[in-house]
């Protein structure tokens, strides 16, 4: 595994993270046992997985509760634990206002059962609170000891050069994988520049990239995918396309597109960390091999060559 340091902190983040939506009945993963959810975070810290993203609304809280009972079994210094709030999944708004923020950082340090937390993200802007006021109570809360890193998700340039304007950011939380890559043209540059880590969100392209998806693939009924672009007809198709032609770059290079893919993320600046979901322990011990996979220029431009075409 390989290590850096989440910036403005001394806090060590593996380059191959886990995303723990599935752990405590997403939508998508309600047949996930609790305790097969608990065995996936099991899975990542016994094989060097030091970085583990959670959210106060996966699960309805639950995620953070199973995430926590895990948590206790390791040593505190052994992990990074990354969860997320600002928005109220009870009645469906957000709410970045410095009353809820506060509120819902202590909801989460109990879910967690920890003192602290090392990262805390908004995890949507409400459009509302002034970013300022949102980022000077997590100053405060971060000046308390109640988090260790100040982080924000989903947020615009605009609103992430106000964020950091205002206090220090550590990270940001984007959708960001081979089939999009929006974020290139203004917010990796900034970020790159201002010392700030992307951790790209759905790095598999929310299963897609795991390549075992074809033409018949259906989303059940229910599936929050179904208002996903890249699961909408002709796009999704277009997105088969590029997965078939990187399979190809994949078996050259004896891995599969997923590892492929996580490598891919990892090898673009301001990019330090991935944190695939799955449900199960294999497919965590599958991505942690994406470590290993080095890209070189040559490589990485005939990729690019690939993803161009969609
Ligand atoms: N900040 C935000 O707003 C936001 C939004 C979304 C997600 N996130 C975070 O980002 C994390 C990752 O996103 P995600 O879980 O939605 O999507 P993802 O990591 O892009 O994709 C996960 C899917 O990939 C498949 N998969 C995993 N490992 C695989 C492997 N080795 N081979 C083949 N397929 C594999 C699994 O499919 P099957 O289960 O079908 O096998 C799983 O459904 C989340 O867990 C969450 O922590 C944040």
């Amino acid at each position: 595994m390989k290590y850096s340091l989440l910036p403005k902190t001394d806090l060590k983040i593996s380059a191959i993270g886990l995303g723990t939506n599935a752990v405590g009945g997403h939508n998508l993963y309600e047949n996930l046992s609790e305790e097969d959810g608990k065995n996936l975070v099991r899975a990542a810290l016994d094989n060097g997985i030091t970085f583990i993203d959670t959210a106060d609304v996966y699960g309805k809280g639950r995620s953070e509760e199973l995430v926590g009972e895990v948590l206790k079994e390791y040593p505190r210094g052994q992990y990074v634990i990354a969860t997320k709030g600002g928005s109220d999944w009870r009645n469906g708004t957000r709410d970045n206002s410095p009353e809820y923020l506060r509120k819902a950082v202590g909801d989460s340090l109990e879910r967690l059962q920890l003192d602290s937390i090392d990262l805390y993200y908004i995890h949507w802007p409400d459009d509302e609170t002034p970013v300022k006021e949102a980022v000077e109570e997590l100053s405060r809360l971060k000046s308390e000891g109640k988090i260790k890193a100040i982080g924000v998700s989903n947020f615009s340039l605009e609103q992430l050069k106000e964020a950091n304007s205002e206090g220090e950011i550590s990270a940001i939380q984007l959708q960001y994988h081979m089939l999009d890559r929006s974020i290139e043209r203004d917010i990796l540059p900034y970020c790159v520049e201002n010392g700030i880590t992307v951790v790209p969100y759905g790095p598999l392209a929310f299963g897609i990239l795991g390549g075992k998806y074809d033409e018949d693939f259906l989303l059940e009924e229910g599936d929050w995918r179904k208002s996903v672009p890249l699961f909408q007809e002709g796009e999704f198709e277009k997105n088969l396309a590029i997965v078939d032609k990187l399979k190809g770059i994949a078996e050259r290079l004896d891995t599969d597109v997923s590892k492929l893919a996580l490598a891919w993320l990892l090898a673009q600046p301001g990019v330090d960390s991935v944190i695939p979901g799955g449900k199960k322990a294999d497919q965590v011990l599958d991505n942690l091999r994406a470590v290993d996979l080095e890209l070189d220029k040559e490589l990485l431009r005939e990729i690019d060559d690939i993803l161009q075409e969609k």
